[in-house]
């Protein structure tokens, strides 16, 4: 196998890059004890990647809700669409906003892939010519904002990345239906944020939808990640000191990260495990 992956192949917004090392450590603390790991939020694929690096007997399922795995899949042609952009972006500085003219032929670029391939990884495309912070999810996104020339030097690469992975896209409910029958399983709970900020996936949750997912926690052997703008930790520290035992998160433990957005801004990610 090839050296593990420290951060996602292509960008995706939550992925868990800063957890690797304490996600690592748990599961080397399992090992023996599970013989499956079911990713049920899996996003970029990340934790299901370290998850079958660290513990290479286990079965590893890996929900690709996002069709992360279609991006994957046409990573040479967005670093050939990176590569002639940044030839037709030669004598502009780094990080400088392109002219009218510069950001209608980079649009023209993409949709010249799209319309002859049927496919383009906007997103991508979208952080190497966006301001740092914004992300594109479709063509139509893409064509309201400023540019600039923030593409990358190297090429994307994702040789290995999915290698041993039992990859599936299905609602995390169905797949949790489908393997909450093996008690040797560790399930991972990586829900989007429980916030109003805005971002790509995140506001369609709502309150009821994080009630579900602590309803799945009873009796399963789980690592589930949040934060502290989520409120749920409060939520379910209020829950234990009122129904004690029957509370979801009861008798689990929890490491914090905190993180700095600004001067102003910190908020903390936290992962809570029983196992
Ligand atoms: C915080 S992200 C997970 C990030 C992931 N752990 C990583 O390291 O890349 C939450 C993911 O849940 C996905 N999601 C949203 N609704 C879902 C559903 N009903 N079933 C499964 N996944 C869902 C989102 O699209 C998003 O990819």
């Amino acid at each position: 196998m090839n050296r593990p992956y420290k951060c996602a192949p292509l960008p995706f917004m939550g992925q868990k890059r800063y957890f690797l090392n304490d996600f690592t450590q748990i599961l080397e603390m399992v090992s023996g004890e599970i013989d499956t790991v079911v990713d049920l939020f899996g996003g970029s694929g990340l934790l299901s990647h370290t998850a079958k690096r660290v513990l290479p007997e286990c079965r590893v399922v890996y929900n690709d809700f996002d069709h992360y795995c279609r991006r994957l899949s046409a990573i040479v042609q967005t670093n050939e669409i990176l590569r002639v952009i940044k030839d037709r972006l030669t004598g502009v500085e780094p990080n400088q906003q392109l002219t009218w003219q510069q950001r209608a032929d980079v649009l023209a670029i993409v949709e010249d892939y799209e319309q002859r391939d049927g496919y383009v990884d906007v997103l991508t495309i979208g952080r190497n010519v966006l301001f740092s912070g914004k992300w594109a999810t479709c063509m139509e996104d893409l064509r309201k904002h400023s540019m600039y020339n923030r593409v990358r030097l190297g090429a994307y690469e994702c040789e290995g990345y999915l290698d041993g992975l039992e990859v599936v896209h299905m609602d995390y409910r169905d797949l949790f239906e489908r393997e909450r029958g093996n008690s040797r399983a560790l399930f991972v709970l990586d829900p989007p944020y429980l916030t109003t900020e805005c971002g790509m996936y995140e506001n369609y949750w709502r309150l009821t939808d994080y009630l579900n997912v602590l309803s799945l926690l009873k009796g399963t052997k789980y690592i589930y990640f949040t934060s502290d703008k989520s409120q749920i930790v409060e939520l379910c520290q209020w829950l234990a000191g009122e129904y004690r035992e029957a509370a979801p998160m009861w008798g689990a433990t929890v490491r914090t990260r905190t993180n700095t957005l600004n001067h102003q801004t910190k908020f903390n990610d936290m992962m809570i495990t029983r196992l």
